[in-house]
């Protein structure tokens, strides 16, 4: 049974959602699914944007099929290449021979590489700027490397303002019958998810994203619909996500905060972080958020990191070294870029304290812009009372620095 939703009288979402997956890209949890976005303009030609996963190709085919009402697909664009979005580009070849395909060089090169046969299909290369009519729609191509892959382009629809800005503006969640974002509580119930995908997926290429931003700024007026590969369309309060964008693409923080991640063998590196919590919200610094680095999926973590202007990393010393799902978690800040943050650190350990110069190190020689407060506290496997005064001027620190205290 098809399911589709109309974003325009001549454009329809023909996506579908998936809820059986556990594991996007087979490494980050997606709880309460993701959609897969594809559309169909019903013009003079008829034209699909993208396919959707293997996983939900049956529900994109009644779709396609629907919309078209017996009429033949002339035009498949492909502005992503990667197989969540192009995976049935050989079943809409084989139902629609004589389709015609739109997408750039790279992402012609990458079909072959995983084995579609299109050969025998008329192949349309386009570039950054190029024009293409299907009648009443005149569509312009804007490319977007690595947002997220190489080959990566969007394509303005010049006519109705529909954006399919491919990776850009996505986000994990099911759509479960909304479409538009206004239909559902943003702010309330998909912003986190929403960073969570852009961080995880795209963080890495901030500086690439903001190329396309600065592309986006100059055509913003056109810009009608702004049509992802994953979650809600958006239609109206363009200026909330791009802020956003904004935020993460520069790695600037959202919010005057301070996260806590520990990592703790025992619970004393875990006691000396809630202390440290706790004398927080008694100056009065309350945007705090505890977390355990060993139950919390890193994703999740990340998606924070990028969200909070203060960080503290509580770990504990295992085999002379950074605790190892800490370690793992500040590699993965160093493979997305992050940076810009204030660092608070207190280390652990019952017989070699290692891991706070070790951690101090990681942050200084891989990250960029990363400030480390003196007042590091050390532990030698509890927090004994005479270390409260230490803890008192960590405590302290990071409130000032949060406040903006000049020292
Ligand atoms: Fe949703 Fe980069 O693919």
């Amino acid at each position: 049974m098809y399911c589709v939703r109309k974003v325009t009288d001549d454009l329809f979402w023909v996506g579908a959602n998936d809820h059986r997956l556990h594991l996007f890209e087979n490494i980050h949890p997606i709880p309460q699914g993701v959609s897969y976005n594809a559309y169909v303009l019903l013009d003079k030609a008829t034209v699909l944007f993208d396919t959707v996963d293997w996983a939900v190709c049956r529900q994109f085919l009644e779709n396609v099929e629907h919309v078209l009402q017996g009429r033949p697909l002339d035009y498949m664009v492909i502005n992503h290449m990667e197989p969540d979005h192009c995976a049935c580009i050989e079943e809409i070849i084989l139902r629609y021979p004589k389709v015609k395909i739109i997408s750039t060089e790279k992402s012609f090169m990458l079909m072959h590489q995983f084995g579609f046969h299109i050969d025998k299909q008329e192949l349309i290369e386009v570039k950054e700027g190029d024009t293409y009519s299907f009648g009443g729609h005149t569509v312009t191509f804007v490319e977007a490397p690595m947002v997220h892959w190489p080959e990566a382009m969007v394509t303005l629809d010049l006519t109705n303002g529909a954006l399919f800005s491919a990776d850009a503006f996505g986000s994990f969640i099911g759509l479960d019958g909304h479409l538009f974002a206004d239909e559902v509580n943003f702010d309330r119930d998909w912003l986190d998810e929403a960073r969570r995908y852009y961080t995880n997926i795209v963080g890495k290429y901030g500086p690439h994203v903001q190329l396309l931003l600065g592309k986006a700024a100059t055509v913003l007026d056109k810009i009608k619909f702004i049509c992802p590969l994953h979650g809600p369309v958006w239609r109206k309060d363009f200026g909330y996500i791009l802020d956003k964008y904004q935020h993460w693409s520069t790695y600037e923080p959202e919010e005057k905060g301070v996260l806590i991640v520990y990592a703790s063998m025992y619970g004393n590196t875990e006691a000396a972080a809630q202390d440290l919590a706790a004398r927080l919200c008694e100056k009065g610094i309350t945007n705090t958020r505890l977390y355990d680095v060993s139950s919390t999926h890193v994703s999740e973590l990340i998606s924070q990191t990028f969200e909070y202007s203060h960080l503290v990393l509580a770990s504990v010393t295992y085999n002379l070294g950074i605790y190892p799902v800490m370690l793992d978690y500040l590699e993965d800040m160093k493979a997305l870029n992050l940076q810009k943050r204030t660092v608070a650190i207190i280390e652990n350990g019952s017989w070699a304290i290692k891991s706070g110069d070790l951690m101090q190190k990681f942050l200084d020689d891989n990250m960029k812009d990363m400030t480390v407060l003196n007042e590091r506290v050390s532990l030698a496997s509890t927090l004994p009372d005479d270390k409260v005064s230490e803890m008192e001027q960590l405590a302290q620190a990071l409130a000032d620095s949060v406040n903006g205290v000049e020292k």
